[in-house]
């Protein structure tokens, strides 16, 4: 099925991997490309504007390599960019993100929930939607989470200051009874294991990873194996296998963190390379390959 074109992934830094991983599962013939914007990570902080410029780059240099969809594996980045990318490049299959809040409140029992998920994320129209439709007489509890991107990007999953961190942002949501809770950024789950011991027993951690790797594959049966655009490099190399990881800073924090994310299920260890922002678009580096 995948012989025509890539899956593109990105993210701002690893939190997508929690995407990509699920993706790789349920389509496990599938060719991608991972980008990882870690020369501006976190998105979260940002402006939806600037984020929004972020992404239109990264797009059009997957789309350049051959990309045949796009997932964009951030909820910030959704949040920023997604009508937005659809808009200019209407021809692309786009899979987004958002906080999982219509499983949520259909589920909870005890009325409430709790979301957690970057500021950008809450100041987006998606959320104010989903809010919106979904709610209800619902008690939803928005908590931005500062620092917990940069936690995760550093592999600080099961730390003290982490833990810090958790508390105070999970404390109001043990303290109001929440029974669902919505992990609205890609870079939690990560923290899963920490979060599930600091929340009340019987809370449900909702990661939407799966629903949406559901999507990319229904999407692409839906389109069939043919791409949307002109190949003009091959990303993949010819030693490079059916993964390659892309970022914009550091090559080889940038693999260890994969190594110690993924649990090394990558079976030669992850083809990492470097992309260098260029003004207003990404470029990366032809010989790296034969460097190494
Ligand atoms: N992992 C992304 C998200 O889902 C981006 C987080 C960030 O860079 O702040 O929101």
């Amino acid at each position: 099925m995948e012989e025509d074109g890539f899956i593109g992934v990105f993210d701002s830094g690893v939190g997508g991997l929690s995407v990509w991983s699920e993706i790789v599962r349920q389509l496990p013939h599938a060719r991608t490309v991972y980008v990882a914007d870690q020369a501006h990570v976190p998105y979260g902080c940002r402006s939806l504007m600037e984020v929004r410029a972020f992404a239109e780059v990264i797009t059009r240099f997957l789309l350049d390599q051959g990309a045949k969809i796009i997932v964009i594996a951030s909820n910030t980045t959704s949040a920023a960019a997604l009508y937005h990318l659809r808009e200019r490049f209407p021809d692309v299959p786009f899979v987004g993100m958002e906080p999982a809040l219509k499983p949520a409140i259909e589920r909870t029992r005890t009325g409430a929930v709790g979301v957690m998920a970057t500021p950008a994320t809450f100041q987006g129209g998606l959320f104010a939607n989903l809010v919106k439709r979904y709610s209800g007489d619902v008690c939803l509890l928005c908590q931005p989470c500062p620092g917990l991107v940069e936690a995760v990007e550093a592999g600080a999953l099961d730390c003290a200051e982490t833990e810090v961190l958790l508390k105070k942002y999970l404390g109001p949501m043990v303290d109001a009874d929440v029974d669902q809770l919505v992990l609205g950024c890609t870079h939690y789950p990560f923290l899963r294991p920490l979060i599930q011991r600091l929340v009340n027993p019987g809370t449900t951690v909702i990661d939407p990873a799966a629903p949406v790797a559901r999507q990319v594959a229904k999407v692409l049966a839906e389109r069939g194996t043919r791409g949307p655009s002109s190949r003009h490099s091959n990303p993949h190399g010819n030693r490079n296998g059916k993964h390659v990881f892309f970022t914009s800073n550091d090559v080889s924090s940038f693999t260890h963190r994969i190594r110690q994310l993924l649990s090394n299920s990558l079976a030669d260890g992850p083809n990492v390379r470097p992309l260098a922002w260029l003004e207003d678009r990404l470029e990366m580096d032809p010989g790296w390959d034969e460097e190494r």
